[in-house]
């Protein structure tokens, strides 16, 4: 039998909605890259939230799962990450996200400047993103929310050998592997910042070579 989506008949809109909005990050990054010869992100990666994880959310949060649960009260259905070579690029591209005329910025969430505690950094906005379509209000243009992480190619490589180690519970060197992991993630901003200041070098040397 073909169950119904948790996502009703917004199910076959939010795969728009996530194409709309990375196109938009697509056209920023081609026009740095031709001002500058280099995007401004390295690349991104976007999803619809699987049926099975916003079925396993709602029950973990208690929540019925109801289009109103899952595009509304939960804000991660659709799905950004961009992953940057350079710190700087973080904040570039968030600025250029706040300007656009069809955003407005609900949450921000700056890790970078502020690591968690076990060293997490990364960058997270949700969006409340204005589309041509009707959303679960009846409104058009409708209103659906974004959740965009972004972050350098070191955070994400922290990131996701984190999220891998987190569901292999090995008791006695937990500890060890969590304090250990955190001396990695500031190891890491560490380079990030070296990086970003070689490259803000090299392209002083640039500007001194043109004038
Ligand atoms: P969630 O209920 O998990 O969405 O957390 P939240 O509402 O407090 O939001 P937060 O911005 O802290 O985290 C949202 C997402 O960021 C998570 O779903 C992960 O993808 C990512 N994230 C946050 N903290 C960590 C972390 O410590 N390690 C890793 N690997 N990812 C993290
Ligand atoms: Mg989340």
């Amino acid at each position: 039998m073909n169950q119904e989506s948790i996502y009703g008949e917004f199910a076959p809109v939010l795969p728009h909605v996530l194409e709309r909005f990375c196109q938009e990050l697509d056209i920023l990054n081609e026009q740095t890259k031709a001002r500058t010869g280099e995007g401004i992100y390295e690349h991104l990666i976007s999803r619809i939230k699987s049926e099975d994880s916003m079925r396993e959310k709602c029950e973990r949060r208690g929540l019925p799962p109801t289009v109103q649960s899952v595009l509304r009260t939960i804000t991660d259905s659709v799905g950004v990450r961009v992953i940057t070579r350079f710190v700087d690029d973080i904040f570039e591209i968030v600025e250029h996200i706040r300007r656009l005329p069809d955003v407005v910025i609900v949450t921000e969430k700056d890790y970078v400047r502020n690591a968690k505690p076990n060293g997490y950094r990364s960058y997270h906005l949700i969006l409340d993103y204005l589309v041509p379509w009707k959303d679960p209000e009846g409104r058009i243009p409708g209103h659906f929310y974004i959740e965009v992480q972004l972050r350098t190619i070191a955070m994400d490589s922290w990131a996701s050998l984190e999220h891998q180690l987190k569901y292999k519970k090995n008791i006695g060197t937990q500890e060890l592997i969590v304090s250990e992991l955190t001396r990695c993630a500031d190891e890491l901003a560490g380079c990030d910042l070296s990086m970003q200041t070689i490259r803000n070098l090299i392209r002083a040397g640039d500007d001194d070579e043109q004038s």
